[in-house]
């Protein structure tokens, strides 16, 4: 398969290097330093893209990849508001899109266990419950895609919580005072040189449950992400990661 990275930082590079031991090719990279690489011409080289850069810069690549005929993958979040409009793109292109605010198998499989947990926690109504995701000082988003993920999660199925608030800190003691009770709230940490963990906490006067994810570096999210460009080969519309890690099967 060969592949274009848009999107050439930490990510992009451990991709491409998954990617050369799947023996896939690389026959585009793109980052800031070498935007007029992107042309129709050169994402026509490629079977697929793989999207990791930022959030102001993903719409446009995703875009170029619908105009270029390419399948894309995308890994890129803080973009979450945009998805509506990214899917009429997507129609409208005919193209073909895999997205996931993250990508690794054992948080998609916490995903799953979220969302039954959540349903479960409705017989128990005296637990409240938050999120807490931690991650390092360089990411530009918060709280983080995978954090909306888990509490879209909670929403859709614990009847207590009708939306989600974010709380940005450097500490542990976010200030949730002011927050409805029908609002979950997420905690979100900046501290240096940590890898990403998210924790569901579920809390009572009596007890604490707290179900927690901690990745030990970036290989799932890479790997996870050319498992998605081989699933995509062929395929037309507006996926998930869902789509990809079928658990109800
Ligand atoms: N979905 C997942 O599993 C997952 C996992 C890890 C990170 N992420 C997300 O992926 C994104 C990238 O993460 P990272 O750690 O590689 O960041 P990074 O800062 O190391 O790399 C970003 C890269 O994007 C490049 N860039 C800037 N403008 C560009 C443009 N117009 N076109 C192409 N590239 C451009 C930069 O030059 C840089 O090389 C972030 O949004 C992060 O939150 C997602």
């Amino acid at each position: 398969m060969k592949i274009a990275l848009l999107g050439y930082g930490k990510m992009g590079k451990i991709i491409e290097k998954i990617a050369l031991d799947r023996k896939h090719e690389i026959v585009l990279t793109t980052s800031q330093e070498n935007l007029h690489d992107l042309t129709q011409e050169n994402l026509q080289k490629a079977d697929v893209a793989i999207e990791f850069s930022t959030p102001s810069t993903v719409l446009g690549n995703i875009e170029a990849c619908f105009k270029a005929g390419l399948p894309v993958v995308v890994g890129t979040t803080g973009w979450h508001h945009e998805t509506a409009q990214m899917k009429e793109q997507c129609a409208y292109h005919k193209g073909a899109l895999l997205y996931a605010t993250n990508f690794s198998v054992g948080v998609n499989i916490f995903f799953h266990v979220n969302k039954m947990l959540a349903k479960l926690m409705n017989n128990y109504p005296y637990y409240d419950v938050q999120v807490e995701e931690i991650h390092h000082t360089q990411k530009l988003d918060s709280p983080s895609g995978t954090a909306i993920t888990i509490a879209e999660g909670i929403i859709d199925n614990l009847e207590a919580k009708a939306g989600w608030v974010n709380v940005l800190t450097t500490d542990d003691a976010a200030d949730d005072a002011n927050i409805p009770v029908d609002q979950l709230l997420i905690e979100s940490l900046r501290i240096e040189n940590v890898p990403g963990t998210h924790t569901v906490i579920y809390d009572s006067e009596v007890d604490t449950i707290e179900f927690k994810h901690t990745a030990h570096n970036r290989n799932g999210f890479a790997l996870g992400a050319v498992l998605a460009a081989e699933w995509i080969q062929g395929k037309k519309g507006f996926y998930s990661v869902e789509d990809m890690f079928d658990f109800n099967k």
